[in-house]
């Protein structure tokens, strides 16, 4: 069932969105050379808890912390280590969630660290104008599978493949609610999109091909041909005419070019 949400329930995932957005600007401030994906870990829980809200993929299904660091082949899921540290030329994603007085929010981004090769670069840049493509779609009288097939058409014109195994999905009171957001399919079908509908759109896109695996951890998914990712989410909220609002990024406005 999609659950709508209504002004002051909207108001609260705002809040959360907007907390999280703030947490997430200042974890890419501290990505660098050297810096080990457990303290970005232990820093992201540190400003979530000292904010009043709740780490919401601590403890998730039995996850061990409160962020996801992925590097270069690893498409989500990466577990926090004090053994993995950041290296220059890697693209590393930060996926992370919170609970603000019961609301959630959840967003990620990929980060290139120091000096990164054009090709790693372009893939980071085309997952994030896929993720506008797809979120633009999600509008009062559309169906699902115009955002995924904004996203797909985006990220394949680039020869890149699109992760099936993962989608995106509504969001609320709970991290994952009705519907998943396949960021693939066929235009005009699915699913109606609604206004107070709360979404979390998030393309997982590969610089080689689509399919992956789970690593022994029963967590880290990574490319079969070990090709590296990029992964871009927010957590949007459909308005009853245009494009949505972007929940995780305050003060967004849309331009034409996101189109
Ligand atoms: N943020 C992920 C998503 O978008 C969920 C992380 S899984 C967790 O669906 F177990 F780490 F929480
Ligand atoms: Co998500």
């Amino acid at each position: 069932m999609i659950s709508i949400k209504n002004p002051d329930q909207l108001a609260k995932m705002r809040s959360a969105g907007h907390l999280l957005h703030d947490v997430l600007c200042r974890l890419r401030e501290a990505i660098q050379p050297g810096v080990t994906t457990k303290a970005l870990d232990a820093y992201a829980e540190e400003m979530i808890r000292a904010h009043g809200a709740i780490p919401s993929f601590l403890n998730y299904h039995g996850y061990p912390a409160s962020i996801c660091a992925s590097i270069e082949d690893e498409v989500v899921h990466g577990i926090p280590s004090d053994h993995v540290t950041v290296e220059n030329g890697a693209l590393l994603s930060i996926d992370c969630g919170l609970i603000l007085d019961g609301w959630q929010a959840d967003s990620a981004f990929t980060a290139a660290v120091g000096n990164v090769s054009e090709e790693k670069r372009q893939l980071v840049a085309v997952t994030e104008e896929s993720f506008w493509k797809g979120a633009f779609m999600a509008q009062n009288g559309n169906r699902l599978g115009d955002i995924g097939h904004a996203v797909q058409s985006h990220a394949e014109a680039h020869g890149y493949g699109v992760i099936r195994d993962l989608t995106g999905h509504g969001i609320g009171r709970n991290m994952h609610e009705d519907p998943s957001i396949p960021n693939y399919g066929e235009a005009g079908r699915g699913v109606r999109i609604r206004p107070g509908m709360t979404l979390a759109i998030e393309p997982m896109i590969a610089l080689g091909r689509w399919q992956v695996h789970q690593l022994a951890d029963g967590w880290t998914i990574v490319t079969n041909d070990h090709s590296p990712c990029a992964h871009y989410e927010h957590t949007v909220a459909v308005v009853n005419a245009g494009p949505p609002e972007i929940l995780t990024l305050p003060g967004h406005v849309w331009k034409e070019a996101e189109a």
